[in-house]
């Protein structure tokens, strides 16, 4: 979609419009006949969020009403999903261009609809014959919408959709050494983006244990991935935010096979790493002052007649031995050495990962928000949650008492992979992984619940979301401002 900034006349634009009306201050006159005014009057005194439409032959007036007194993110948050309302109104109708008028809103609700609008647009399409209809165009009337910061969230829009298309694809035709080859190739085109891409024997000669126990099943290689941006002008030795993410291709579940429905949708379990890579480059292309590093374990999870089996003991990279207990809990094993490189390698001011880990988040919180965990990072985790409810792509905190430690500890090896109990599931996940981060702040997020929706949701269409990749740009753009 095309995102052109200019004025548009309401009262004599010839074309479809939609029209932001929050306040009745706004002093402006409606584009509106008396007795339409009157229609809305009317229904404003009911309810302040509706879409009224009008004829406009041939075209259609979406006159949107909203709250303005609302609270900044709520509101926001409800023009988005209000945008995607009327995003499928207008490609129902086959229409592929549109213009906003938005005189006496604020530009950040402006922006908000038109991210609504833009992010509802995207859909998982290149296998459909009939391609489905999308908007091509769309014109924004806003005086105080800043042109750089549109084209900034144009970039980061098309991140999103990256990511997306990414998550969507299903494993037969993305598969670790595809999908490090993808980000290799878009990583040569980018300024100050480095890509160092470890193969089946590179990673055996770091012993990385996990990614390789894990991989062990599957006739594909692994691929460790390491992105690396260094922003132009900083000084190379600022310490790097680095951002682990989970890159499952397809989880099986291994020999612990998933059973009945539990396996579909699996493609999505390299959602961390996708989000991770997507986090990365929008951080480039819009070239944030932020040293960010992204390690990326990747490998399928897979039975077979080599593969992993419950009993395995295994060393980790850092020398940590694990007993398999279930082969499903594989995503902490991948991250784990991820995290060991991360901590050992980079001297972090942060690892914080993403990682679809557990159907027991999902259990927790449902589909409307991030598990997250920290340790030694209270001070960031404060920060990540507060610009997620800045963005709506929101957070909540569980506990790490140390209590739990028990619950992960094996007779025969270090640690165990899974519990015996079916008790705090997220919370004994992100414990093993804090356990590899040793005393580098650690952030963990478990995206199970919002990385991939089996139903259309707000302005996210069935399938991949990218959930995820807002509320970390918006957490490295603000972490400039808290050095100033
Ligand atoms: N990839 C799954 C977690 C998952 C479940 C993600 C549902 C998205 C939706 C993960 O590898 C897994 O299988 N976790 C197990 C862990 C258990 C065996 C300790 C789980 O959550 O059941
Ligand atoms: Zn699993
Ligand atoms: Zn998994």
């Amino acid at each position: 979609m095309n995102h052109t900034l200019n004025p548009v006349d309401a009262k004599t634009y010839e074309g479809n419009l939609i029209y932001l009306y929050g306040d009745e201050a706004a002093g402006r006159t409606l584009p509106l006949s008396r007795k339409e005014i009157e229609v809305v009057r009317e229904r404003r005194e009911h309810e302040r969020d509706f879409v009224a439409v009008f004829d406009r032959l041939p075209y259609h007036l979406y006159f949107v009403s909203f709250d303005s007194e609302r609270q900044a993110p709520d509101c926001q948050e409800r023009l988005r999903c209000t945008a995607a309302k009327v995003l499928r109104m207008l490609t129902a109708d086959g229409d592929a261009d549109a213009a906003i008028t938005a005189g006496g809103t604020l530009p950040e609700e402006v922006a908000a609809f038109v991210e609504g609008l833009t992010l509802a647009d995207y859909s998982f399409d290149r296998y459909i014959s009939k391609t489905p209809h999308h908007l091509q165009n769309l014109t924004i009337d806003s005086l105080f919408l800043k042109p750089a910061e549109l084209e900034a969230s144009e970039r980061l829009w098309n991140r999103i959709f990256w990511c997306r298309e990414w998550v969507n694809l299903p494993v037969q035709d993305l598969n670790a050494a595809q999908f490090a080859e993808e980000l290799a190739s878009i990583a040569a085109d980018l300024e100050g983006v480095s890509c160092t891409v470890m193969d089946l024997k590179q990673i055996q000669s770091l012993r990385m244990g996990g990614l390789l126990a894990v991989n062990r099943g599957s006739v594909d290689e692994p691929r460790f991935v390491v992105l690396e941006y260094k922003p132009k002008g900083r000084q190379a030795k600022e310490q790097p935010i680095c951002l682990v993410g989970k890159g499952i291709m397809f989880d099986t579940g291994g020999l612990n096979i998933k059973p009945g429905d539990y396996m579909s949708e699996m493609k999505s379990d390299m959602a961390g790493a996708a989000t991770m890579a997507s986090v990365l480059f929008a951080a480039a292309d819009n070239r944030l002052p932020v040293h960010l590093v992204a390690l990326l374990p990747m490998t399928d999870n897979r039975p077979s007649a080599n593969a992993y089996a419950p009993d395995d003991i295994i060393t980790m990279y850092d020398g940590t031995t694990v007993e398999v207990v279930n082969t499903d809990a594989e995503g902490r094993l991948i991250l784990a050495d991820a995290i060991a490189y991360a901590a050992k390698n980079y001297n972090p001011n942060v690892i914080i990962t993403a990682a679809t880990l557990t159907g027991a988040a999902v259990r927790a919180i449902s589909t409307f928000g991030i598990a997250a965990m920290q340790q030694n990072a209270d001070r960031p985790m404060t920060l990540l949650r507060l610009v997620g409810e800045q963005v709506y792509e929101r957070l909540v905190e569980f506990p790490m008492w140390r209590e739990y430690d028990e619950m992960i500890k094996s007779s025969f090896a270090d640690l165990r992979n899974s519990t015996s109990s079916p008790q705090a599931g997220t919370i004994t996940a992100g414990k093993f992984l804090a356990h590899f981060a040793g005393d580098s702040p650690f952030i963990h997020l478990d995206i199970a619940g919002v990385a991939y929706f089996s139903k259309a949701q707000q302005y996210y269409c069935k399938g991949a979301s990218g959930y995820g990749i807002r509320l970390l740009y918006a957490f490295l753009q603000m972490q400039d401002m808290m050095k100033k």
